[in-house]
């Protein structure tokens, strides 16, 4: 058990510019945590204003090369980086494991996950099609896409790789150059991916990553930018509002991943260990700190109290601990204060009249653990309903009808992910066709890919990363007009 890299250079503290590793012009640094101990694994330069200029010229000069690339071209770099991933994936998971707690082998999981989606925009880079339109006769209408410009990707610490690559690799296949801020809670990730990138010959400027403690200096510089075209941004709806309103003096192209309160609805019909075992796996997955993570769990009255026992069963075997700990199957939580929201959230829950099952406070330990919990009987009425948990606390709520069950799932602003259990064929389209959000998982919680239009309605968000759809977030389209044919 521990931490021991294969290739020690991954392991970076600087600010990644032009190709190039810097510091902070002001020298500052930041301490990075790792969360299941609370001891400061390294100090990382906090860069301001003044580089996140840098970045952006550098984006912009670069881009003008990048983007008259061949596509195979711009396809064989990001394949190469692909294979540079791939080669050092152990690495890799153990840094991120190290600075974000989720235990190795889910780490090693994310590592291929944000893989696949530099491999599948390498070959949809060689598809960008245009299109040739009906026209009349003394003329001809076409379709081209071009690259949207300089983009910004401000990336979150659940997923300290994976949703950098689900951004950068369609933005560099469209032949755009991107800027990424990465959390300050995990910056390592994004500065090794930084490392592999120069090892694929990515060019220096396409890609750059800014890493600072304080979002707000750096962010206002990326958003109020002319020369940036286009921000995408996963985190949480208040600060994806905010940036939609810094974004709006420059009429920037915005892709938002915000978000979400998905509900798990088990049907009296369903498979109850099929439930059970989705359930839990999105739950507790990054000790439930996803977006698409099971964030109430509806279950009809005729299968409540068997569901209930079960799930609390599984529970049980879940074992806490470091990530390194081959026995561990659940991490830490992030941060000191994201365990006192954590707690807040179950003691305001059981104070509004929920009924504690297993778990209900803080793991004795030095790092930031909580114990797997299951509130059962929440009622719509209480806080615990409306708010996004991001932590492995499972609210249980019983109804009766399809119908109920809609509503209640519905009655929230997010939109991301939902889940039904169910094995009647009618019922599945109609509660999917139902359901308020941009994705509906069928008797099945693992619905994440490189493959799917990942995204949500509502305030979860617009824009979609990965499959065909992700790429058009990077594009404009320009329609051209070739006219005076018959003259
Ligand atoms: C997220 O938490 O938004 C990402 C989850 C995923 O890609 O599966």
């Amino acid at each position: 058990m521990g931490f021991s890299l294969s290739d020690p250079s991954l392991l970076r503290g600087q600010a990644f510019i032009n190709g190039e590793w810097v510091d902070a012009k002001s020298r500052a640094e930041f301490p990075v945590f790792n969360p299941a101990n609370g001891e400061i694994i390294s100090h990382v330069a906090d860069v301001g204003e003044h580089e996140a200029q840098n970045a952006i010229e550098a984006a912009q000069i670069s881009m003008q090369d990048w983007k008259l690339k061949s596509p195979t071209e711009r396809s064989n770099v990001l394949q190469h980086w692909h294979d540079l991933i791939i080669e050092y994936a152990d690495d890799l998971a153990s840094i991120l494991t190290l600075e974000q707690g989720k235990p190795l082998a889910e780490a090693k999981g994310e590592i291929l996950y944000g893989a696949s989606y530099l491999k599948w925009f390498a070959e949809e880079a060689k598809r960008i099609y245009g299109d040739i339109l009906p026209s009349a006769q003394d003329r001809r209408s076409f379709v081209i896409k071009q690259p949207v410009g300089v983009v910004v990707a401000i990336t979150p610490w659940n997923f300290p790789n994976a949703m950098i690559t689900r951004k950068v690799a369609p933005a560099l296949a469209a032949g755009c150059a991107i800027v990424l801020k990465p959390a300050p809670e995990t910056p390592l990730s994004a500065l090794a991916l930084a490392e592999l990138a120069i090892r694929a010959g990515v060019p220096a400027g396409v890609f750059n990553v800014l890493p600072c403690l304080k979002a707000e200096e750096v962010g206002e510089v990326l958003t109020a930018s002319s020369i940036v075209k286009k921000l995408t941004f996963t985190g949480s709806t208040p600060v994806g509002k905010l940036l939609l309103r810094q974004c709006a003096d420059t009429v920037k192209r915005t892709s938002m991943e915000l978000g979400g309160n998905a509900p798990v609805i088990v049907f009296n019909d369903a498979d109850i260990d099929l439930a059970v075992a989705g359930a839990l796996a999105s739950k507790f997955r990054n000790s439930g700190q996803t977006c698409i993570c099971a964030n109430r769990l509806l279950v009809q009255e005729g299968i409540y109290d068997r569901f209930l026992a079960k799930f609390t069963q599984a529970i049980k075997e879940f074992r806490l601990g470091d990530g390194f700990d081959a026995k561990t199957t659940l991490g830490p939580v992030i941060t000191e204060k994201a365990l006192d929201g954590i707690g807040s959230v179950v003691t305001g829950a059981l104070d509004q009249g929920a009924r504690l099952v297993v778990g209900g406070k803080p793991a004795e330990s030095d790092g930031w653990f909580y114990e797997p919990t299951v509130l059962a009987d929440v009622q719509a009425d209480m806080d615990i309903f409306s708010k996004e948990i991001f932590g492995p606390v499972a609210p249980v709520i019983k109804f009766k009808t399809d119908a109920e069950a809609i509503a209640m799932a519905n009655d929230t602003s997010f939109g991301l992910a939902s889940y039904i259990y169910t094995q009647d064929i009618s019922r599945i389209w109609q509660v999917s066709e139902a359901l308020e959000y941009g994705m509906v998982g069928v008797n099945e919680t693992a619905i994440s890919s490189e493959l799917i239009p990942f995204g949500g309605v509502k305030e979860s968000g617009h824009g979609r990363e990965g499959s065909k759809y992700g790429l058009d977030d990077y594009l404009e389209t320009k329609y051209i007009c070739m006219g005076g044919l018959n003259a």
